[in-house]
C-alpha cells in the first residue's frame, strides 16, 4: 500500500463529508468551532449536521481579513464549514485568538479549501503559523481539493494564536478552525513535540468514517482495509472506559487479521523526511469468541524489529500500546507489523491506529504576563492596531508596533521591554495593566490626551528608565517616588500638572475668590485682596515657596539647576528707579488702558518685558494692581502671559510681563500684523493655546477662577506666535483697554458678554466659555462682533442667521481662500455656537472646547496643508521662565 500519495490522506479527512447523519446537540466540552467567513449578519452559528456541533462564525476571533464563499459549482462537493471561508488580502500576518487553558492537551484543527471563491482559478500557498512558530505550509496547489492539518498540542498560555502568513505572493485563507481539548493531559505524550496527525484509522472494510460524538473529543477517525486481509467482526459492547485514550467504541465492532494466519499484519508507507520522527498508537480489543484452547498472541514490529513481545488484547475492552520515544523511518521506509508469537494459535488482530510525527514549536512565546498585561493596554484604550496580532514579540520579524523585546534566545520566552503609545489617540487615565510590565524599560506615552493623576504604580517598576509622558492633560501632582535617580521623566505640556507638594499647598491656603458674586461683594473682596497682598509683601517667601506648575522637560532637569533659579526669584519685586531704568523712563509705549500705559522694557540688558504702569489718579486700579499680582503670582501657565516681576513703592505701581513681540490676535486678523501666517491651521491652534490656558484658570487653578474678559485683544502671541491670554484679574469691576463700557458694574467687554449677566448679575466660568465662543466665531468670520450694518448685529446671530441658509462660503473669512477642511471649520463652528449658546447651561466647559479643538486640530494637521513654519503642536512646545520659580525646600 502506498499511504503517501497526497490523495490517500485527504480522502481519509475530507471524504468523509458526503455522509450526512442526523444527530442530537451534546454537551461540548468545551470545544470550540469556527466557520471562517460565516458572516455575523446570518445566523451566527448553526448545528453542523454531522456531528451536531455548534458552529459559529470566526469575526469576533480575528480583526483582519475579508470572507467569501466557495465557487457555487463546488458547494454541493463540501459541507460546512467548508464552503465559507475567510481569506486575507492586505496583511503578511493575520492571527486568531482563541482562549484555551494552559497545560491542557488540544486537538487543534484548521481546513483549508480554496474553491476557486475568486474566480481566478489560482490555487495559493502560504503559511500557517502556531503563535510564533511555523506550522504548517499550505500548498493547495498541490491538494486542489483541499487540506486539513491537525495536531496534538499543549498551549504554554491561556490564549492560543493561529496564524495565516502570507510568504509570496498569494493570499492566505482559511475554511474552519476547530479546538478539542482532550480529556487526559497526560496522553499522547512525546519527549518533547507536539503531534502532528498523519493518519487516523479504523479497520472495517465498509467505507465510513466516525467523529463526533462517537469520538468523545472528536478525532476523525477513516475506515482502512487492504486485500490480503480478513475482517472479523463482533456485536458485542466494547468498553473503553478505562483508557485513557478513549477510543471510539465503534471503532472496535470490526478488525483486521492477516488472511494467512502465518503472515504479518503489515502497514507501511514511505516517508517524506528521513528525520520525520514518529509516534504510532495502536488501539486493540479482542472481539473473538476464542476457544478454551485458543490463543491470539503477537508481535509488534517497527522497521522489523519487535518493539512489543507477545501482547495479547484483553477481552472487549480496549488497548492502546504505543511508543514512548520516537521512532524514525529507515532510508525513508517505514513498516509496521504484526506477527504472531509461535505458541499462538490465531492470527494478530488490529482494530485501529493513529500514526503522528513530531512537530517542534521551539520558539517560546512572549512572557504571558506582558502579553495579558499589553492586550489589557489595548483593551483599555480600545486601540485597534491591525498588526496587533499574534505574538507581540516573535517572529522578530512581526513584531507589534511601537514594541521593543528582549529576545535572548528561542528557549528563554522573550520579554516586552519598550512601549510607545505616543500619538495614538489615548483618552482616559494611565491604565492599571501597565503596572504588570515587570520588565519594562521605556514607556512613552507622549501626545495624547490622557487626563487624572500621575500614578503612584509608575514608582514601583524598578525596570524604568524613562517614562514620557508629555503633551497630555494629566493633573493632580507627580508622585514624590517617580522623581528617583536614574529615571526620565518626561512630563512637559501638561498644563494642568503640577510638581509635587505644589498643588496640596495651594489649596490649604485660602485664596481669594475672584467670581464676583454680586455688585455688593465687590467690595469686600477687594478688601480681602488689599488685606493678602499686605500680609504677601511682609512674607515674601510664601510666595516664593510656591511650585509653578510643571512645563519643564525633565523633573531631572529642574532640580539640578535649582540653585541657579534662587538667583533669579529674589529679583521678582523691583524698585521704582529700577522700573524707570528698564523702560528707559518710560520711553516706548506699546499700548494704553484704563489702568495707564504699558511700556516696553528690558530686563538685565536683554529680556524684553512689558511694563504695565498703574496710573496713580485711578484708585480703583489700585485694587486691581493688587488682585492681578496677587492671582499672576500663583498662576503659571504657558498659555498665560507670564509675570516677571512687581513693582511696588509707594505710589508706584507696576507689573512687569513678559514681552509679546507679536500684538495680539485682532491685529493678526485684521491684518495689521500683515496675514500671512493666520491660515486656519493656525487660527485652530491659537484657539486650542487660548482655550488651554483658559481651561487651566477654571480647572488648574485652586480656587478656579474666570477670566472676565476674553476677548481676541487679549489673546497675545509671542515670538513663536504661542498664543497667550492676558489681562486676567484686571476686569474685575473695571472695563479695560478702549471699549466703551456699558456701566460702571459691568465686567467684560461688549459683545463678549455673557447674555445672562443681564439677568445674574453674575459672571461664571460659562461666562468665560460665552466669550470664547465669541472669539472663535471671529477667528472662523473676521467679522466685527457687532456690526449694526449687518441683517443681524451681533456675530452670533449672524452667524446662526447664515448657518441656517448653509453655505459656510459666505461665513467663512475670504482671507482663507477656502484653504480648510471643511469638517474641521463645520465641527469648529458647531463648537463655537454651543459656546455662545444664550443659556450657559447649555454650554461646554472648557476641557470639552479644549479637546474638541485639539481633535480639529490633529485632522487639520493631518491634512498636511500647515504651514511648516508654524506647524507645532501647542502641548508639547511649553516653555516657561524657569529663573523666576524655584523649586520648594
Ligand atoms: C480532487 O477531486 C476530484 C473530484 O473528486 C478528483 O477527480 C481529483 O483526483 C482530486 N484531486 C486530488 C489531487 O486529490
Ligand atoms: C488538564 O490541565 C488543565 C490545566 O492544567 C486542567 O484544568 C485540567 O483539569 C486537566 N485535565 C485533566 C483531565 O487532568
Ligand atoms: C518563505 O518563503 C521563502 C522564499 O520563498 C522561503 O525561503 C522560506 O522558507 C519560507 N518560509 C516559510 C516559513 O515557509
Ligand atoms: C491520564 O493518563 C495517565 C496515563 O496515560 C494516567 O496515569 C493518569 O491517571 C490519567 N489521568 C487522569 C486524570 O485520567
Ligand atoms: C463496520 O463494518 C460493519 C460491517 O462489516 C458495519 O455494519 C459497520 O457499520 C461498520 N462500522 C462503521 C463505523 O462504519
Ligand atoms: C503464509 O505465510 C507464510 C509466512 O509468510 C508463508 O510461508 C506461506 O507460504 C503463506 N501461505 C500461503 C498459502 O500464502
Ligand atoms: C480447539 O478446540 C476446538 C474444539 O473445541 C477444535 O475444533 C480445534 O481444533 C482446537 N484447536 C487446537 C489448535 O487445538
Ligand atoms: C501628536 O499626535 C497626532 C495624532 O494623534 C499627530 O498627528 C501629531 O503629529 C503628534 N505630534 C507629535 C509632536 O508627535
Ligand atoms: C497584575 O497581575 C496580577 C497577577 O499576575 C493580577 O492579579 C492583577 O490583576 C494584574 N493587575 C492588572 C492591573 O492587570
Amino acid at each position: 500500500m502506498d499511504m503517501n500519495s497526497p490523495c490517500w490522506l485527504l480522502l481519509l479527512l475530507l471524504g468523509a463529508f458526503a455522509i450526512i447523519r442526523s444527530v442530537g446537540a451534546q454537551d461540548q466540552l468545551g470545544f470550540i468551532s469556527l466557520d471562517c467567513g460565516l458572516p455575523v449578519s446570518e445566523p451566527s452559528s448553526y448545528i453542523e449536521s454531522v456531528t451536531g456541533l455548534r458552529f459559529s462564525s470566526d469575526a469576533e476571533f480575528i480583526q483582519t481579513g475579508k470572507t467569501s464563499k466557495i465557487q457555487a459549482n463546488m458547494e454541493n462537493d463540501y459541507l460546512k464549514p467548508y464552503t465559507r471561508l475567510r481569506y486575507f488580502p492586505d496583511e503578511r500576518r493575520n492571527c486568531y485568538s482563541l482562549s484555551v487553558d494552559k497545560g491542557r492537551k488540544y486537538l487543534i484543527r484548521a481546513g483549508f479549501i480554496y474553491g476557486n471563491y475568486d474566480g481566478l482559478n489560482s490555487d495559493p500557498i502560504f503559511d500557517l503559523h502556531l503563535g510564533p512558530n511555523l506550522w504548517a505550509t499550505i500548498d493547495l496547489q498541490k491538494f486542489v481539493n483541499g487540506t486539513i492539518e491537525e495536531i496534538l498540542h499543549t498551549p504554554t498560555s491561556n490564549s492560543l494564536q493561529v496564524c495565516l502568513v502570507k510568504n509570496g505572493t498569494t493570499t492566505p485563507l482559511i475554511s474552519a478552525l476547530e479546538l478539542r481539548p482532550l480529556g487526559n493531559n497526560s496522553s499522547y505524550q512525546t519527549e518533547s513535540g507536539s503531534l502532528n496527525l498523519l493518519v487516523r484509522m479504523y479497520l472495517n472494510k465498509t467505507d465510513g468514517f466516525l467523529r463526533y460524538p462517537d469520538d468523545i473529543y472528536d478525532r476523525r477517525w477513516r475506515n482502512y482495509f487492504l486485500t490480503g486481509w480478513t475482517q472479523i467482526s463482533t456485536t458485542l459492547e466494547v468498553s473503553n472506559d478505562n483508557s485513557n485514550y478513549n477510543p471510539p467504541k465503534k471503532a472496535f465492532v470490526t478488525a483486521a487479521t492477516p488472511s494467512n494466519a502465518s503472515a504479518p499484519l503489515t502497514i507501511s508507507w514511505t516517508s517524506d523526511s528521513p528525520a520525520d520522527q514518529y509516534y504510532l498508537y495502536s488501539h486493540f480489543a479482542e472481539i473473538q469468541d476464542l476457544q478454551s484452547n485458543g490463543t491470539r498472541e503477537f508481535d509488534i514490529l517497527w522497521d522489523g524489529v519487535v518493539v512489543t513481545e507477545a501482547f495479547i488484547p484483553a477481552k472487549l475492552v480496549t488497548g492502546t500500546i504505543y511508543n514512548y520515544s520516537p521512532v524514525t523511518c529507515k532510508d525513508g521506509k517505514c513498516s509496521y507489523q504484526l506477527i504472531k508469537t509461535p505458541r499462538s494459535t490465531l492470527p494478530p488482530l488490529l482494530n485501529a491506529l493513529e500514526i503522528y510525527t513530531v512537530i517542534q514549536f521551539p520558539q517560546s512565546e512572549t512572557n504571558e504576563d506582558d502579553v495579558v498585561a499589553v492586550k489589557n493596554i489595548k483593551a483599555a484604550y480600545g486601540l485597534t492596531r491591525i498588526r496587533w496580532q499574534g505574538d507581540p514579540c516573535v517572529p522578530q520579524k512581526y513584531v507589534w508596533d511601537g514594541l521593543n523585546c528582549s529576545n535572548t534566545d528561542i528557549y528563554t520566552p522573550p520579554r516586552i521591554t519598550s512601549l510607545n503609545l505616543s500619538s495614538s489617540g489615548l483618552t482616559g487615565t494611565i491604565a492599571a495593566a501597565i503596572q504588570n510590565r515587570t520588565k519594562l524599560e521605556k514607556l512613552d506615552l507622549s501626545n495624547n490626551t490622557l487626563t487624572g493623576v500621575v500614578p503612584e504604580f509608575l514608582a514601583q517598576m524598578k525596570s524604568l528608565v524613562i517614562i514620557n509622558l508629555s503633551g497630555s492633560d494629566l493633573n493632580g501632582s507627580l508622585p514624590q517616588a517617580l522623581q528617583r535617580n536614574g529615571l526620565e521623566l518626561l512630563v512637559e505640556g501638561n498644563p494642568r500638572l503640577c510638581l509635587s507638594g505644589y498643588c496640596t499647598e495651594n489649596s490649604k491656603k485660602k485664596f481669594p475668590v475672584v467670581i464676583v458674586a454680586s455688585v455688593g461683594s465687590v467690595a469686600i473682596i477687594v478688601a480681602v485682596l488689599v488685606l493678602i497682598f499686605v500680609l504677601n509683601k511682609k512674607k515674601p517667601s510664601t510666595v516664593e515657596a510656591l511650585q509653578p506648575p510643571l512645563s519643564t522637560p525633565t523633573v531631572n532637569d529642574v532640580y539640578d539647576n535649582s540653585s541657579e533659579q534662587l538667583i533669579g526669584t529674589k529679583k521678582r519685586r523691583f524698585t521704582y528707579s529700577e522700573v524707570m531704568k528698564m523702560t528707559n523712563n518710560f520711553q516706548r509705549v506699546v499700548g494704553e488702558g484704563g489702568f495707564g500705559v504699558v511700556c516696553h522694557g528690558t530686563l538685565n540688558g536683554s529680556k524684553q518685558v512689558a511694563v504695565k504702569v498703574l496710573s496713580q489718579s485711578s484708585s480703583q486700579g489700585y485694587k486691581h494692581f493688587k488682585a492681578e499680582v496677587d492671582l499672576l503670582l500663583r498662576v503659571h501657565h504657558t498659555n498665560l502671559v507670564s509675570l516677571v516681576g512687581y513693582c511696588d513703592e509707594g505710589d508706584h505701581l507696576a507689573l512687569i510681563y513678559e514681552f509679546m513681540p507679536n500684538g495680539d490676535l485682532r491685529e493678526h486678523l485684521s491684518g495689521k500684523r500683515g496675514g500671512s501666517f493666520i491660515n486656519w491651521g493656525n487660527r485652530l491652534r491659537i484657539a486650542l493655546e487660548a482655550a488651554l490656558g483658559l481651561e487651566y484658570l477654571h480647572s488648574g487653578c485652586i480656587p478656579p477662577f474666570v477670566h472676565r474678559d476674553i476677548k481676541t485683544t487679549n489673546i497675545l502671541l509671542d515670538d513663536q506666535l504661542k498664543a497667550k491670554l492676558a489681562d486676567f484679574g484686571l476686569s474685575r469691576s473695571f472695563p479695560v483697554g478702549g471699549e466703551t463700557h456699558i456701566s460702571t458694574v459691568v465686567a467684560g467687554t461688549p459683545g463678549y458678554l455673557d447674555p445672562e449677566y443681564y439677568q445674574t448679575t453674575r459672571l461664571g466660568e460659562k461666562s468665560d466659555v460665552y466669550s470664547f465662543g465669541i472669539v472663535l466665531l471671529e477667528m472662523i468670520t473676521n467679522q466685527p462682533v457687532i456690526d449694526q450694518s449687518r441683517e443681524k448685529s451681533h456675530i452670533s446671530q449672524w452667524v446662526g442667521y447664515e448657518l441656517n441658509r448653509g453655505d459656510i462660503t459666505k461665513i467663512m473669512d475670504p482671507k482663507l481662500h477656502r484653504d480648510y477642511d471643511s469638517r474641521s471649520v463645520w465641527r469648529v463652528l458647531e463648537l463655537a455656537m454651543s459656546c455662545a449658546n444664550p443659556s450657559s447651561v447649555n454650554r461646554p466647559n472648557m476641557s470639552q472646547v479644549a479637546n474638541e479643538l485639539k481633535e480639529c486640530l490633529v485632522s487639520e494637521n493631518a491634512r498636511g496643508n500647515t504651514n511648516m513654519d508654524f506647524q507645532r503642536s501647542p502641548e508639547v512646545s511649553m516653555s516657561y521662565d524657569t529663573e523666576m520659580f524655584p523649586r520648594a525646600r
